[in-house]
This record gives structure tokens, C-alpha cells and sequence, in this order.
């Protein structure tokens, strides 16, 4: 997990009043929080990811008993570099464009944002979409089915995203026309969301595999912004 001096690095390039979005699971949600606070960030909130598919804690034990609940959320910490000295958030919102969220206007048929997001885990489509150009050296030679139905390169990433959820967290937090900086981009599924929406972005990834799988899922994602799944 990252500590803390490397959350600064995060603030000391985000604007004042940025919001930030790390994601966390039940089990270390408390230890990101700290780190993130120690680099001088803001706690705000807690967002929980809520999704129905999961399995209970891995290991069996005696009849009903295993190690572990199931688990239907995965609660990400959202916090905020603090706002630029002096300023009131007016102002700061007024100079920089940040320290809002996208909440919502009363009236007008849209429910306010919530900080609970339903979004199930996404399908083999959505992590392999922008893929079918990777080298099968980089995937051990996997293939699967994209949304149009061509062949594609797997994404063998561990962990990837939804982008109705990537897409959805990109319009809350970022104001239009914004960069948006994923510090551990894997297989680039918040640049995809990010780009699709008009942002500019930034990424950074320390596995050459994954890097190239991000680059490639992000400009598939620049060039067909319409085969990105809807905000969640
Ligand atoms: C949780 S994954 C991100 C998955 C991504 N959201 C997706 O949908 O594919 C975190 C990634 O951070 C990368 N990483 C870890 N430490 C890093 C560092 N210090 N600098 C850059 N990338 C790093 C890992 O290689 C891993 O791919």
C-alpha cells in the first residue's frame, strides 16, 4: 500500500482544493486514510462501491464456518488537498476550479449524487475492450471477446476496474475540461474513463505490461469515446 511519502508527492502536484479517490478495501481502508492524512490531505469521505458478486472469505473451516463475510463493498477514501492559504472555498473554487463535487441541482430530475455507487465488476468486454492490438507475448497468448465481438488480448490485471464507476467517479470529482492524475494506473481503466469524458490525464505505472495495456486501452478509448460503458 502506499504511504504517506508517497501520497505527497500526490499533493504537492494537485492543485489546491483537488479532490482525490483511492481505492481501498475493508481490510486497509483505516491504514490508507492515514497515510493519505500524514501527507497533509484532508479526509472527507468514505465512498463505498457496492456490488452484488463476490465470495465469502476463502477459507473453509467446518460446515457453515469459513474465515471470512462476504463482501459487497469496497469502502475508497475520498479526501482533498486543503485549500490555498487565505482563501475561503469561494474563492479558492473561483481561482483554482476546485474543492467542489458534482452534486446534483435541486429540481432539476436528477437525484443527488451519492457517496454509495452501485456498479457490479466488470465483464470480460469491459477489461478487455481497446486491447485487441497487444502482442500476445505481453498476455501469454490469451484471447477473448471484445464488445463488438472481435478477438481480443486478455487483461490479465488483478484488480481492474469498472468503467461505468472510473467514469462516474471522473465527473463527480473533476471539473469539466480538468486533468485528471491516476498515480497507479494499471491497465488504465480511470485514463480510459478520464478521456472519454474530454479530461486531459496523467498516468503512471511501474509494470511495462500493464503500462502497455493502458496506453493502448486509453487511446482506444480517445478514438471511440462511444464504446465506453455510461456513468454508473
Ligand atoms: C490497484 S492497481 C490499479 C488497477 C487499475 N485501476 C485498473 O483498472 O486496471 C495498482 C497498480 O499500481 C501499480 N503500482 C504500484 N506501485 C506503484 C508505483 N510506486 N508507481 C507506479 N505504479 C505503481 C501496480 O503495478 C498496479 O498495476
Amino acid at each position: 500500500m502506499p504511504a504517506a511519502a508517497l501520497w505527497s508527492e500526490v499533493l504537492r502536484v494537485l492543485k489546491p482544493g483537488a479532490y482525490l479517490v483511492a481505492a481501498a478495501a475493508a481490510k486497509n481502508c483505516h491504514q490508507t486514510a492515514a497515510a493519505l492524512e500524514a501527507a497533509g490531505f484532508e479526509i472527507r469521505d468514505i465512498l463505498i462501491w457496492a456490488y452484488k458478486m463476490s465470495f465469502p472469505g476463502s477459507q473453509k473451516l467446518e460446515g457453515k464456518w469459513r474465515s471470512g463475510l462476504k463482501t459487497n463493498h469496497d469502502p475508497w477514501i475520498v479526501a482533498r488537498k486543503p485549500l490555498e492559504k487565505g482563501l475561503t472555498l469561494r474563492q479558492n473554487w473561483e481561482k483554482w476550479g476546485t474543492g467542489g463535487v458534482l452534486c446534483g441541482e435541486a429540481g432539476q430530475g436528477t437525484p443527488w449524487q451519492s457517496n454509495i455507487i452501485h456498479c457490479e465488476k466488470p465483464k470480460k468486454c469491459d477489461r478487455n475492450l481497446g486491447l485487441h492490438m497487444l502482442s500476445p507475448k505481453l498476455t501469454g497468448g490469451k484471447k477473448a471477446t471484445g464488445h463488438f465481438g472481435q478477438a481480443v488480448q486478455a487483461n490479465d490485471h488483478p484488480t481492474v476496474k469498472p468503467l461505468a464507476l472510473m467514469r462516474s467517479l471522473c465527473r463527480t470529482f473533476c471539473p469539466p475540461g480538468g486533468v485528471i492524475l491516476d498515480p497507479f494506473m494499471g491497465s488504465g481503466t480511470t485514463g480510459m474513463a478520464a478521456v472519454a469524458d474530454g479530461y486531459q490525464f496523467i498516468g503512471c505505472e511501474l509494470e511495462h505490461e500493464h503500462f502497455v495495456k493502458a496506453c493502448l486501452r486509453i487511446d482506444h478509448a480517445h478514438l471511440h469515446a462511444k464504446t465506453i460503458p455510461a456513468a454508473a
